[in-house]
């Protein structure tokens, strides 16, 4: 159902794995399926919201409603959310984005050599895109409004509320992705919602979200989102 306060909002939404080439045959990536993010997308439209999916490599079609740019490196993904940040009211980077890429691409199959037993593949770090909107905005704007997620294996409140704060987010989902029959791939989902409240005694407020399907945690995650937003999170 259409919500009033989404009406008219542009959300933008990075979803699924970047692919960083390696040579013209094979790549770097991760196992993210783009389900959370393509959940996000439908929702937000659900709620009446205009909404631009920046998507990774993965095998799902289009919601209804939504415009979806492709790409593939995690550049390719940071130029596209750059240029859509200016004009969003909501970003939310749910993509797995590769945190290295190859330094250079080989031009041609890199060969299996005879003699060696071990290769050495040089990386360098690729952009923070979700770092890079938050710090797009002028000083002490909240608007866009940048939602992160955080896929964490262990002490996942600590690394999650590092990710909150280091990246300045507004809010963070973080989830446990080694969890079987949630995170990466699977239809469900459980996450930890932690989100920037200076009346908060420690400054962020909290919520645990059950396990569930993605398509209806999506939705507690959005409308986690628009209070942020009625809270005044805009300027
Ligand atoms: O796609 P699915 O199979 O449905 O799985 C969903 C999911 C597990 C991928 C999703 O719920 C999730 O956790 N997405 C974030 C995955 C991730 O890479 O998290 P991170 O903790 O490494 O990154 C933290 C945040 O920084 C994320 O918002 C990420 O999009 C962002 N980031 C990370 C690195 C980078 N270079 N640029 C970024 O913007």
């Amino acid at each position: 159902t259409v919500d009033t306060q989404a009406q008219g909002l542009h959300v933008v939404i990075t979803a699924g794995p970047t692919r960083e080439p390696l040579d013209p045959v094979r790549y770097l990536s991760n196992h993210s399926s783009g389900k959370m993010g393509y959940a996000l997308a439908e929702a937000a439209v659900t709620l009446g919201a205009h909404v631009t999916l920046i998507s990774g490599p993965v095998n799902l079609p289009c919601p209804a409603g939504v415009e979806r740019l492709d790409v593939q490196t995690a550049q390719e993904m940071h130029d596209a959310s750059m240029r859509l940040t200016a004009n969003c009211d909501i970003f939310i980077g749910c993509a797995a984005v590769a945190d290295y890429r190859a330094t250079r691409q080989a031009a041609h199959k890199i060969k299996k050599r005879d003699g060696e037993d071990g290769l050495t593949l040089q990386l360098v770090k690729n952009p923070d895109i979700i770092a890079c909107v938050a710090a797009s905005r002028p000083t002490g704007s909240r608007h866009p409004l940048v939602v992160g997620f955080a896929a964490e294996t262990r002490e996942l409140e600590t690394y999650a509320r590092d990710k909150l704060t280091r990246k300045g987010l507004d809010m963070i989902v973080a989830n446990d992705v080694s969890q079987a029959g949630l995170g990466f791939g699977a239809d469900d989902n459980a996450a930890l919602v932690l989100w920037l409240d200076s009346a908060a005694p420690d400054g962020t407020g909290h919520e645990q979200l059950p396990a569930q399907p993605k398509t209806q945690l999506a939705m507690h995650v959005l409308r986690h989102a628009l209070a942020r937003l009625a809270a005044g999170a805009t300027p």
